[in-house]
């Protein structure tokens, strides 16, 4: 078993520096492309067998030290009554824009309304057997309420921002469902074998300082609390937000996943000792040549060399078109950093 990636979340010394890649199941292989030929992405999202093929088929190319579960943040919504496609992204049959929408939400239970994925958790610890530990994950309130005010991916979520200002207690009532809900469906997937749980603000970036504490991070904060007595390590991704990450890092989170931007050992200085960190290489430095992803990939190791607890990752999601080759480059360029054997003690004169 390689727990290293469960060590390093938990600051404990690891062998080498463990390496998982967010969305490492997807368009950029040429296996999965040949799997979305034959079913569409919600079938295979609700089809444990495929789900799991999914995860699996990037760990058959790089030894890569952790598995995620092939889902997607939108989907545990189907247990507030949202209804969606995705082509390839979101697109939600009704945007959510008003008080009696957000009221009218209803409150099933994620094992009611989305029992295929804890069946996935659960098939795909019995296919890894112990090899690689798998991680859940679910989205943050304020970028799963990105989606649902704006019912679709659209640059600045503009929607989500107006009711931000406009009708404040909306949003708050929102959030406060969405936390719950979120409760619900990462409490599911740790009981099924969830071994560490993500929760991904992909547009926290998008708020100042102050409306992050009142409109992400506080409500991040309950989810980490409410799943906190189930004792799996929380890794909380910010994207796009330098200038929030000393708020982010007093989520409760065990790791803060950081985006591209910001260097990791300026990050680090920020956060303290007492958070993991994991990131930070530019999806697009995988679009070099191999010898230039490896120097890429060594320069963002070497910024956290001595600290306790580095995950290594991208700053944000592999992009469709990227190389193999570039992530094999990134495998080595993380594998070259085994610890070297202690030099010998000194002979006692
Ligand atoms: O290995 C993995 O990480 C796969 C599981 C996974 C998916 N989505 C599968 C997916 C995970 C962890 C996600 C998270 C997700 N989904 C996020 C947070 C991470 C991030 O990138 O910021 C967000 C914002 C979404 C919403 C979403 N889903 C978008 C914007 C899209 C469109 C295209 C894209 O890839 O960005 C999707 C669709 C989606 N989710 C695909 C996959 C593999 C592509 C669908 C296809 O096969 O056609």
């Amino acid at each position: 078993m390689t727990d290293r990636f469960l060590r390093a979340c938990r600051r404990q010394p690891v062998d080498r520096t463990p390496l998982w890649i967010m969305r490492q199941a997807g368009r950029y292989l040429p296996e999965y492309r040949a799997l979305r030929q034959r079913v569409d992405f919600l079938t295979l999202c609700k089809t444990p067998e495929l789900a799991v093929e999914a995860s699996l088929q990037p760990l058959r190319r790089f030894p890569l030290d952790a598995s995620i579960i092939f889902s997607d943040i939108l989907l545990p919504l189907e247990a507030l009554g949202v209804r969606m496609t995705f082509n390839p992204g979101p697109k939600l049959a009704e945007p959510l824009r008003t008080r009696a929408q957000v009221e009218a939400l209803s409150r099933r239970s994620a094992a009611d309304t989305v029992p295929y994925v804890a069946e996935a958790v659960g098939l795909l610890r019995r296919e890894l057997d112990g090899r690689t530990p798998v991680i859940g994950f679910c989205g943050a309130p304020f970028t799963l309420a990105a989606y649902l005010v704006q019912g679709e991916g659209k640059e600045g979520f503009g929607a989500v921002k107006t009711m931000l200002y406009r009708e404040p207690a909306t949003l708050e009532h929102l959030l406060e469902r969405l936390a719950a809900a979120m409760i619900d469906y990462l409490t599911l997937q740790i009981a099924a074998g969830a071994q560490a749980v993500q929760i991904f603000d992909s547009w926290a970036g998008l708020l100042s300082t102050d409306a992050y504490e009142r409109f992400a991070l506080r409500w991040v904060r309950a989810i980490v609390d409410g799943v906190r007595d189930l004792d799996v390590p929380v890794i909380y991704f910010v994207n796009g937000g330098p200038h929030l990450i000393g708020q982010a890092s007093n989520a409760g989170a065990d790791v803060l996943g950081l985006c591209w931007r910001l260097p990791l050992d300026v990050a680090a200085a920020i956060v303290g000792p007492d958070v993991a960190l994991q990131g930070n290489l530019d999806p697009h430095a995988l679009f070099a040549d191999p010898a230039e992803v490896r120097r890429q990939a060594d320069a963002v190791l070497r910024r956290v060399e001595r600290r306790p607890g580095h995950i290594m990752n991208l700053g944000h999601g592999i992009l469709p078109d990227t190389p193999i080759a570039s992530v094999e480059a990134l495998v080595e360029a993380v594998h070259a950093t085994a610890a070297t054997p202690p030099a010998a003690l000194p002979m006692p004169s």
